[in-house]
């Protein structure tokens, strides 16, 4: 098997990380796209109509039609299948409580479905081919692998160790993203297996053992040298997330824009107090009160989300998902291109 990524998708190897939330904007993705990345659009969570708006954005709609011609991908959240414990949800709901008041916020009624737009965005997809199409939080059913594919994308899924690798490889996909703990935003965990405890390259290097596909590593990639180390353990590709989210062409809020960039954060930590699952980000006053919150995917992200917005519009990072890497050191204001030429292979 070919483990090399095509040229004409892949470019220069750099892929801007999808990242849902508002940092992956379709001038992100059209900016690495130019600069010979490629750049990515974040589906998840996302209405289908919205994310139709951006796949138009993309298409020259809005933006010059040769940027739009690059190609890009998108990414969706597999549905979540695991039970959850409502009670632990609705005692860590009554927590909630004291924080979203503080913010002048209310705290909503549980959702317990996971996102029943899933079905729609893919057919959006299936209608309106992107080159690449990466999934994440769990695994397609194989034959939506195959009709993605007969559509003509490139199909990816993110794994974050080996038995996550031999389960994604037997679906038949394309391509794995092999991320690592030190990943900004969200794991993409689906078995629910510990964390794997060596640095990215050794992650790479585990996963390379055990299927014959082309691996993209992620994960606290900061340097040039961290990238050189994934590719040397046989990643074609890196993905890098948070070294794009100060680049005036994403779409990150001016309070994780500040936050990224300010002495009062010192680390980060993973969380499941935002959204139920867990996540990389910077540790806040929010993160260190609700260290114990429970699994709840999705239905604690909806039940933070009138809080989170209160705190980003009151201009506070207290009570806001500060998602970042540990390696958020290098997210500096400068231009997308910049970041791309700083990692290209
Ligand atoms: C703000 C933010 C949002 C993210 N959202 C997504 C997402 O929507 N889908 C996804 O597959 N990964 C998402 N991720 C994880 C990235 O795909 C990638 O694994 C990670 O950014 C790599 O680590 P780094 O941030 O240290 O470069 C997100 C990461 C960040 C920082």
């Amino acid at each position: 098997m070919d483990t090399t990524l095509p040229a004409e998708l892949f470019g220069n190897g750099v892929i801007a990380a999808p990242m849902a939330g508002g940092p992956s904007s379709p001038e992100l993705a059209a900016a690495v796209g130019r600069a010979g990345g490629l750049g990515f659009l974040a589906g998840g969570l996302k209405a289908p109509e919205a994310l139709e708006a951006e796949l138009a954005t993309l298409d020259g709609a809005s933006v010059d039609r040769s940027v739009g011609l690059r190609p890009f991908g998108v990414n969706l959240f597999v549905p979540n299948t695991d039970d959850i414990d409502r009670n632990a949800v609705l005692a860590y709901r009554d927590r909630l409580q004291p924080e979203a008041s503080s913010v002048g916020a209310a705290v909503p009624e549980p959702r317990w479905a996971d996102d029943d737009a899933f079905p729609a965005k893919l057919d959006l997809l299936l209608t309106r081919p992107p080159a690449v199409v990466s999934f994440t939080f769990g695994t397609p059913r194989w034959d939506t692998v195959a009709a993605l594919r007969r559509a003509g994308s490139f199909v990816i899924q993110t794994v974050t160790g080996a038995e996550e690798a031999t389960v994604a490889a037997a679906l038949g996909v394309d391509a794995l993203v092999v991320q690592h703990p030190d990943a900004g935003g969200h794991s993409a965990a689906f078995l629910g297996l510990p964390a794997f405890a060596g640095t990215l390259p050794q992650l790479v290097d585990a996963v390379r053992g055990v299927v014959d596909l082309p691996l993209i590593a992620a994960g606290g990639i900061g340097s040039p040298d961290d990238a050189a180390a994934a590719r040397a353990a046989g990643a074609a590709a890196v993905q890098v997330g948070t070294a794009f989210l100060r680049t005036p062409e994403a779409g990150t809020n001016p309070v994780h824009r500040a936050a990224l960039a300010s002495p009062d954060f010192t680390r980060t930590a993973q969380t499941r107090a935002f959204s139920g699952r867990w996540a990389r980000g910077l540790e806040n006053g929010f993160m260190r009160r609700l260290a114990d919150a429970p699994a709840g995917y999705p239905v604690i992200h909806h039940l933070t989300a009138p809080l989170r917005a209160a705190s980003v519009r009151a201009g506070s990072p207290d009570r806001t998902s500060l998602w970042a890497g540990t390696a958020w050191g290098a997210a500096r204001e400068e231009p997308a291109a910049d970041v791309v030429g700083r990692f290209a292979g």
